[in-house]
């Protein structure tokens, strides 16, 4: 066994990743087949926003450990562990796309190095780690493949992944599931000096290292993202029906969270969930269940749930400032969650198409996102580089990312630059009380 690893997709989860293996003793190859990504990454920078990760790319590519290429050739016949991160996007049906999943395992499989161990990171449907074993094999190929799903989080990637809760690794393959486990152990290792160098804050954290059958690892990663679903469709439940008899959602959850059998985490109600996996994990998980017989009604329920809150936020608007028409509204925030600039799946580009698809005049600003937005939003809807100059003239606000620069609003400023009056904080991070003694009226969702 070498120390040289090749990964598979520079995305969010591949280029972290790679870049902090390269930092833990191996020579990483992060292969990106797009142009324009590849050369940002050879520069030494990510070609997303994600706090504190470019000076470790940066330090990684310049030591030559990390390397930025588009060839399989180049990279792969050397590596002793091939790890897969590519993008899964979702069919229409709401299915997992795995074109990118297998071409990627068939590419390289072609060059792997006899007994090189292929890593799924790329999230997949249960047993599909089974079909790329069959697909090896039709090759003539017998690499020992586990499965490692990813639970870091945009916004906090490199926090995620050194300070974890827990790594998983299934297979069946046991001195292969071993030698996973021990790379994570290498990183673990190496994580003090890494966090220094990306200005993470170092905590102590006892991680678990958990080795399972593969189609366990496989389930692990979707059950656990549509847990997480589950419990925020289950708060934005009842802040419908907190909205309905005069409750706050937030003290409710804040009592309910404090039972440490439910706990607090991910019970914030609000405008819903969006980004690249919740929405899929879910849509994924019941795609599964019915490809198996299994009708997982709690899951499409909270999807439901989750699809009716941008329409649900701008129905409160319109209960409180009539009909929309010939009004100007500016949305604040368009990431799908603050500290990243990704927009997949957002509620706040839900809501700002909502709103100018009513006939609405939008502005739209976010700190991170107008670039990325620009493509998702409704040609109509403006955007601004700036929150006062967005909140000129404009009837209502709805603030849709939970931002800090939207949580320190000069409430007062926006006050004085608005038309109305109307503060519509649908990700409920405004003190009913500060914003009412700005003048403004207050509307949250479920309080
Ligand atoms: C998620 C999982 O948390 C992570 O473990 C997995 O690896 C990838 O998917 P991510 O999509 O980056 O991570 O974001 P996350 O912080 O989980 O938030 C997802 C969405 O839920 C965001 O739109 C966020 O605003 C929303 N959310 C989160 C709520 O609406 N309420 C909450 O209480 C928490």
């Amino acid at each position: 066994m070498n120390n040289t690893i090749t990964v598979l997709g520079a995305g969010y989860v591949g280029l972290t990743t790679a870049a902090l293996l390269a930092h833990a003793g191996y020579k990483v190859y992060a292969i990106e087949p797009n142009k324009k990504r590849l050369d940002v990454i050879k520069t030494g920078k990510s070609f997303f926003f994600e706090e504190g990760l470019d000076p470790v790319i940066k330090q990684a590519i310049d030591s030559g450990n990390l390397i930025a290429t588009d060839s399989y050739e180049e990279s792969v016949p050397h590596s002793s562990i091939v790890f897969s991160c590519v993008g899964t996007p979702d069919n229409p049906d709401g299915s997992s796309n795995l074109t990118y999943v297998f071409s990627a395992a068939e590419q390289a499989a072609s060059l792997m190095q006899e007994g090189a161990i292929y890593v799924q990171k790329s999230t997949v449907p249960v047993r599909t780690g089974e079909r790329i074993i069959e697909l090896f094999e039709s090759l003539g190929k017998h690499f020992p493949y586990v499965s490692n799903p990813e639970f870091l989080r945009e916004g906090t990637a490199l926090y995620d992944t050194l300070f974890f809760d827990r790594v998983v690794v299934g297979g069946s393959d046991k001195k292969a599931v071993t030698t996973i486990l021990d790379t994570y152990r290498d990183l673990e290792a190496a994580r003090d000096t890494i966090a220094a160098l990306a200005d993470v804050q170092s905590v102590p954290r006892n991680g678990k290292y958990i080795a399972t059958s593969l189609n366990s690892a496989e389930l692990i990663k979707v059950s656990a993202n549509a847990f997480l679903a589950l419990k925020i469709s289950f708060a934005n439940s009842i802040a419908k029906l907190a909205d309905k008899v005069d409750a706050d959602v937030v003290e409710v959850m804040d009592a309910v969270g404090a039972d440490e059998r439910i706990g607090r985490a991910f019970l914030n109600a609000g405008r819903g969930y969006g980004g690249g996996c919740f929405p899929k994990d879910v849509s994924g998980l019941i795609s599964s269940g019915l490809e198996n017989g299994i009708d997982l009604e709690v899951m499409q329920a909270a999807q439901a749930l989750n699809r009716s809150m941008p329409g649900y936020v701008v129905e409160k608007l319109k209960n409180n400032i009539g009909e929309l028409g010939d009004k100007k509204v500016a949305v604040l925030g368009l990431a799908f969650k603050s500290g990243t600039s990704d927009v997949r799946k957002s509620p706040g580009v839900a809501i700002a198409n909502v709103l100018s698809h009513a006939g609405v005049q939008t502005i739209a600003h976010d700190p991170q996102a107008n670039e990325e937005a620009k493509e998702d939003l409704r040609r109509d809807v403006v955007l601004s580089n700036n929150i006062l100059q967005a909140v000129q003239g404009v009837d209502a606000i709805i603030i849709a990312t939970e931002w800090p620069e939207f949580t320190s609003l000069d409430l007062i400023e926006c006050k004085k630059q608005m038309k109305g009056t109307v503060l519509l904080d649908a990700v409920n991070i405004i003190e009913k009380a500060s914003a009412e003694s700005a003048g403004l009226q207050y509307i949250g969702v479920g309080r």
